[in-house]
């Protein structure tokens, strides 16, 4: 299909970075079970030596956290939760079975993406507080007993919610068609952004709209001009 008939979904640095969260995540979830499950030799290996493990693991998930902080800041405003998103809610049964009511206009991400986006942010950011009280290197022995076993607690919780979520995630952005591909090339159709997202569809063809008038204005400025 040609470039012009797509839309921009995905600009390339957003893209880079989550293709590095992907892998990342993915090194830094096995290793991290490995911690949990050493008995598991598997988990233990996806870094080499279960020392490596020990020693990676914490970097590998500091890095996570800080491109998923880059992700918030240029994802935070299309992801603002709205009344349509409460509509779109009210609905979660017939959008499952496929039977989306048409007139609930939804911007770059639904309802559904949103409370995900949240999630991963919230459950991140518990990662990794408590990622650092429990780092035995460089902090854990600033920290009383009672605070690192919390710490402990709610890491390992916060550790199974995400990788759920992000199975999910995973699912979802292979069930919706076209979802995976724009996620790489960075380009949806027209006819994908109209069926899944209306109202962020109208928003960039509004824009299109607006710059081919604006071309159009100005070339005839510049003939008028040499005249
Ligand atoms: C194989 C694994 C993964 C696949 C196939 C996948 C796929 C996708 C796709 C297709 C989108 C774009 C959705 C759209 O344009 O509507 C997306 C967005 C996103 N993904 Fe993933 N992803 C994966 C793993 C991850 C992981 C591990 C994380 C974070 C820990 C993550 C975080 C995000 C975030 C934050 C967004 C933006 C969503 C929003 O702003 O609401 N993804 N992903």
């Amino acid at each position: 299909m040609n470039k012009q008939d797509m839309l921009l979904r995905t600009p390339l640095l957003v893209r880079f970075c989550h293709v590095f969260i992907v892998i990342l995540f993915i090194l830094t979830a096995l290793s991290g079970l490995s911690l949990f499950f050493p008995s598991i030799k598997a988990f233990g290996l996806v870094l080499g030596t279960p020392q490596l493990v020990r020693e990676l693991h914490p970097f590998l998930g500091g890095i996570v956290f800080i491109l998923l902080m880059f992700m918030l800041i240029r994802l935070a405003h299309h992801n603002i939760p709205n009344r349509d998103d409460v509509r779109w809610l009210k609905h979660i049964n017939r959008i499952i079975a496929g039977k989306e009511p048409e007139d609930i206009p939804i911007g770059k991400y639904n309802a559904g993406q949103k409370i995900l986006f949240w999630c991963i942010m919230s459950l991140i950011t518990v990662l990794m507080i408590t990622g650092i009280i429990m780092w035995r290197r460089y902090f854990a022995q600033y920290f009383p007993i009672d605070i690192l076993r919390l710490a402990i607690f709610f890491h390992s919780l916060a550790a199974i919610g995400l990788i759920l979520l992000i199975i999910g995630h995973a699912y979802m952005a292979f069930w919706v068609k076209g979802s995976v591909k724009g996620m790489i090339s960075g380009y949806v159709s027209r006819a994908w952004a109209r069926k899944n997202h209306s109202k962020w569809y109208h928003d960039e063809m509004n824009k299109i709209y607006l710059e081919e008038q604006k071309t159009k204005q100005a070339q005839s400025n510049v003939q008028q001009n040499s005249q």
